[in-house]
């Protein structure tokens, strides 16, 4: 079938069997590997991407479920210049990436979070990212990262992403 949507604020349209998943969809037919497949039941996060402004976990949605939205990606959260966000720079900086398996869903996650909460306590920022499993870190320093990026983003009165 055809399916048009918005991906990482750019309309594209394509065919594409009915059945496939919104990550197939991005990963086999897009060439958007960014998204991760972990457990495919909706458990790990790995998947995650930003449907209308929400985390999604893409494994979980079928691609005609798209038709007509937006939907953002961790290759549509570049900064500006192209190169990683604030975001993406405070996960290198705080040791938040390790294997770096689930720090595509960890950053899509953090990002819709930090989207509608720019001021978020470390509480909020753990509820945010729970739907993604990190076996590597301790979360600890995800949770680090995310705080940093929210008080410099306050104080130098930007957004930072998308
Ligand atoms: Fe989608 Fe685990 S791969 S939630
Ligand atoms: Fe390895 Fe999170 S860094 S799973």
């Amino acid at each position: 079938m055809r399916i048009a949507f918005t991906l990482n604020e750019r309309a594209v349209e394509l065919e594409a069997p009915a059945n496939v998943t919104l990550l197939q969809l991005l990963r086999e037919y897009l060439g958007l590997t960014g998204s991760k497949p972990g457990c495919e039941i909706g458990e790990c996060g790995a998947c995650s991407v930003i449907l209308d402004g929400r985390v999604v976990n893409s494994c979980q949605l079928l691609a005609p479920q798209v038709q007509g939205r937006s939907v953002v990606t961790i290759e549509g959260l570049r900064a500006p210049d192209g190169g990683p966000s604030d975001l993406q720079q405070a996960f290198v900086e705080y040791g938040a990436v390790q294997c770096g398996y689930c720090t595509p869903g960890m950053v899509v996650a953090a990002q819709a979070f930090l989207n509608r909460n720019p001021d978020p306590s470390r509480d909020e920022i753990r509820a945010a990212i729970a739907g993604n499993l990190c076996r590597c870190t301790g979360y600890q320093q995800i949770v680090d990262a995310v705080e940093a990026t929210a008080a410099r983003r306050r104080s130098s009165g930007g957004g930072g992403g998308q």
